[in-house]
C-alpha cells in the first residue's frame, strides 16, 4: 500500500519521523464513514453517537474498554450479502470473526447460514437456535468428539481437510446410521495477502488438500468410495483481507478444472463449490473494499465462464464472509490514561485496554484509525501511537495516527472496524478482563457478551 512518509502536517512538520502514515486529515473531527459503522455520527455537542446513543453515556453505563456493535449495520450487511448472492447461492457467516448467541439469532433472522470451526462455536450456534442444516463445520484437526457432535446434530456440511478426516467422518456417519454431506477443502495454489495476492509457495501450509500432485483428486476418489459420505462439493479459501477478485478467479478456475476431472473420471458432476471468505474491509481511509453486489457479480461471472468452458452445469456457489460482515459494525471505546510526548518521534497515548482486546496490530502489523469521540477539538494534529497497558512494548493498538494535540487523560477515543477478530481473539494477558460487547440499536444498548470479572479469572484458577 502506498503511504507517504513525511506528510506536511501543519504543526509538527519539522518533527515528523519517517513512518507509515498518510498526511493528517484537514479536520480531525470528521469521521470517515468508510471506517465507521453506519449509525455512527457526531451530535451537535460534538459527541460521537452510535444508534443514537452518546459514547460518553455508553462509557458511563458499560465502562471502558468496550466494544460497541451497531446491530442495524450488522443486519444490513447480512441482508446485502444475502441479496447480492440471491437464492441460487448460499452465504455462510464465518463465526470465527465474532460469534455470540445474539449474533446467531440475527443471522438466523436475516437468512444467513453459519460456518463454525470448533466444538465451542458449534455449541454456541446450536444453543442459539441455528438449524443444524444451516451450519458448515470446518477445521484442520477436528477431534473425534467434535465430528461425533457435528454428525449427530446433523450439520448441513462438514468441510473435510485431510485424508484421515474423510475416513473418520465416513465411519462416524456409518456408526450413527446416517450419511454426512461433505465438501473437500482443497489448496488451489493461490495465497492471498492483504492488498495483493501471490501465487508462490502456497501449498506449504496446514489447510486443505493440495490440488498439486493429484492429492485432491485422490481425496475425491476415496470419499466417493465411502458409504458414510455424500460428497457434495469442493471448498477453497484463499486468504483474508483481500480487495481484488483476481485470486478468486484463479481459485475458481482451478476448482472448476477439478470438477471437470471428477466428471471425466467418475461420471458425476458435484453440485456445489464454496469459494470461502476473505473479503477486505476499510480499516483506514486508504482502504477501498468492494461492495457485496460487485463481489457476487464477479464471482458468479467467473464460475459461470469457467463452467461453460469446461462444459459443466454451473454448481451452486457459497461464500463465507466473516470480517466483511461484522468487521465494520463495531468500534472499541477506550479512555485515555497517560500521554507521553517523545520529542522528534511521536506521542504515546496509553489507553485502558491494548493487545488483550486487539492483538491484530501486534500480530499482523495491522493498521487502524482512531478518533477523539467524547468531544471535538480545534487543536492541530499530533502524531500519536495508541498503546495499551500491558507489560510489553509491542502492545500497540494503533501504530501511527493523528489525534488532536490537546488530547488529555480522561478523553474517550475509539478505534473503528474492530468487529472482526478482536473480541474473538481477545486474551487474558496480564490477567486483563476481556471487554464486553454491547449491541446498540435504535437508542437502546444491551450487553451481548458481558465483561469478564476477577471472579471469572479466579473460577478457572482451581489450584
Ligand atoms: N472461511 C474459512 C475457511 C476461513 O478460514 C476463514 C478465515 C473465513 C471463511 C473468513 O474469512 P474472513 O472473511 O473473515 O476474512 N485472524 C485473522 C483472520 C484469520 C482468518 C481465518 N480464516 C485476522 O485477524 O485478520
Amino acid at each position: 500500500m502506498s503511504r507517504s512518509a513525511h506528510p506536511a502536517g501543519p504543526r509538527h512538520a519539522d518533527v515528523l519521523p519517517e513512518g507509515h502514515y498518510t498526511a493528517p486529515p484537514t479536520d480531525l473531527n470528521v469521521l470517515d464513514e468508510k471506517v465507521w459503522a453506519r449509525t455512527v455520527g457526531r451530535n451537535d455537542e460534538g459527541v460521537v453517537t452510535v444508534g443514537g446513543l452518546e459514547v460518553t453515556r455508553l462509557a458511563e453505563e458499560f465502562g471502558t474498554p468496550a466494544y460497541f456493535l451497531d446491530e442495524a449495520d450488522f443486519r444490513a450487511r447480512c441482508r446485502a450479502w444475502a441479496d447480492a448472492f440471491g437464492k441460487d447461492a448460499d452465504v455462510f457467516y464465518a463465526g470465527k470473526a465474532f460469534l455470540s448467541r445474539a449474533v446467531v439469532r440475527w443471522l438466523k433472522e436475516e437468512g444467513l447460514n453459519l460456518d463454525v470451526c470448533s466444538g465451542g462455536e458449534l455449541t454456541t450456534a446450536l444453543d442459539a437456535g441455528m438449524p443444524a442444516e444451516r451450519i458448515a463445520f470446518h477445521g484442520n484437526n477436528k477431534s473425534q468428539e467434535e465430528i461425533d457432535r457435528a454428525v449427530e446434530a446433523g450439520v448441513g456440511r462438514i468441510v473435510v481437510d485431510s485424508f484421515q478426516e474423510i475416513v473418520r467422518v465416513a465411519h462416524t456417519a456409518q456408526r450413527l446410521g446416517t450419511r454426512q454431506r461433505v465438501q473437500i477443502r482443497v489448496t488451489v495454489g493461490v495465497e492471498a495477502h492483504t492488498h495483493e495476492f501471490i501465487a508462490t509457495a502456497h501449498e506449504d501450509q496446514k489447510f486443505g488438500i493440495p490440488l498439486a500432485g493429484g492429492q485432491a483428486a485422490e481425496a475425491v476418489r476415496r470419499a466417493l468410495r465411502l458409504d458414510g459420505i455424500e460428497l457434495i462439493g469442493i471448498h477453497s479459501h484463499i486468504g483474508s483481507q483481500i480487495f481484488d477478485t483476481s485470486g478468486f478467479e484463479v481459485a475458481a478456475h482451478r476448482v472448476v478444472r477439478l470438477l471437470a476431472e471428477i466428471r471425466d473420471e467418475h461420471g458425476i458432476e458435484l453440485p456445489e463449490i464454496d469459494l470461502g471468505g476473505g473479503l477486505g474491509i476499510a480499516y483506514t481511509s486508504d482502504d477501498d473494499p468492494r461492495e457485496p453486489h460487485d463481489i457476487a457479480k464477479a464471482l458468479n461471472e467467473i464460475v459461470t465462464r469457467e463452467c461453460e468452458a469446461a462444459r459443466l452445469r454451473t454448481p451452486r456457489i457459497s461464500v463465507e464472509p466473516g470480517r466483511a460482515i461484522v468487521g465494520p459494525t463495531a468500534f472499541t471505546l477506550y479512555e485515555v490514561g497517560t500521554i507521553k510526548p517523545l520529542e522528534g518521534l511521536r506521542t504515546y497515548v496509553s489507553v485502558d485496554g491494548g493487545m488483550s482486546d486487539n492483538i491484530r496490530t501486534a500480530l499482523y502489523d495491522a493498521e487502524y484509525s482512531v478518533a477523539l469521540v467524547s468531544r471535538t477539538s480545534t487543536a492541530g494534529p499530533m502524531l500519536a501511537r495508541v498503546v495499551g497497558k500491558h507489560c510489553e512494548s509491542g502492545d500497540i493498538v494503533v501504530k501511527d495516527a493523528f489525534l488532536p494535540a490537546d488530547l488529555a487523560p480522561g478523553d474517550l477515543i475509539a478505534v473503528p472496524a474492530t468487529g472482526a477478530y478482536c473480541r474473538s481473539m481477545a486474551s487474558n494477558y496480564n490477567h486483563a478482563l476481556r471487554p464486553p460487547v454491547v449491541a446498540v440499536k435504535d437508542g437502546e444498548a444491551r450487553v451481548i457478551v458481558r465483561r469478564e470479572t476477577e471472579e471469572d479469572l479466579l473460577r478457572l484458577d482451581v489450584g
